[in-house]
């Protein structure tokens, strides 16, 4: 055995959506998208206050899964990925279910970002991946113990990925991410013209 092992991992879950036939409905789902951003005015005036550059429907339709049948197929396929997750955690449910309550949609062109945050209350968030430009932005997450890190030497430039003190995923269109939700993380602004375009979900454990 070793001398050394590592404890108390942080997982992050990142998949394909659909073996077969996701690049039609990823074509469905962003066809709705532009739909939804198109109707929804209070979302676009939301938006230019809280979420410059971009469109978001987090602050006026937050479950996509309620209102669009759309949205809720989606939310069918990423419960699948989610219990496959919560098993990899090793959570033990007590009878109860993990279900999502919150589901919006964000649309980030150049310039458009999303400074660190966690999700308070759910269990699980996640994006899904809808439109992810050549050299756009990914998503990164932060070593959740580095609040504690009070007189710790800096890691080396060329430590290995997971003793790094941030990660960051680059999933394509069709990929989705589950994270648990109290673990920090951020949309860097998007670099490049075409937006990425992306749902954004939480489960409760209930
Ligand atoms: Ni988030």
């Amino acid at each position: 055995m070793s001398a050394i092992k590592a404890w108390f991992p942080t997982l992050i879950y990142t998949q394909r959506l659909l073996d077969k036939g996701g690049r039609a409905f990823n074509a469905e789902l962003l066809d709705e998208s532009h739909k939804i951003r198109a109707f929804d005015e209070p979302g676009q005036a939301w938006s230019a206050a809280h979420y410059p550059l971009g469109y978001t429907s987090y602050g006026s339709m937050d479950r996509l899964h309620q209102f669009s049948s759309t949205f809720d197929q989606l939310r069918a396929h990423i419960d699948r990925h989610v219990a496959v997750y919560a098993k990899a955690l090793d959570w033990d449910l007590r009878g109860g279910k993990l279900l999502m309550t919150d589901c919006w949609l964000n649309i980030m062109p150049r310039g458009c970002a999303h400074s660190f945050h966690i999700h308070p209350q759910a269990v699980v968030s996640g994006t899904y991946y809808l439109q992810m430009p050549k050299g756009g932005a990914g998503l990164k997450f932060e070593d959740p113990r580095l609040s504690r890190m009070m007189a710790a030497p800096m890691r080396r430039a060329r430590a290995a990925a997971e003793q790094r003190p941030h990660i960051v995923y680059n999933a394509k269109a069709g990929e989705l991410i589950l994270f648990e939700s109290w673990l920090r993380h951020e949309v860097p602004a998007n670099p490049v013209d075409e937006a990425r375009v992306s749902v954004s979900f939480n489960y409760h454990w209930v």
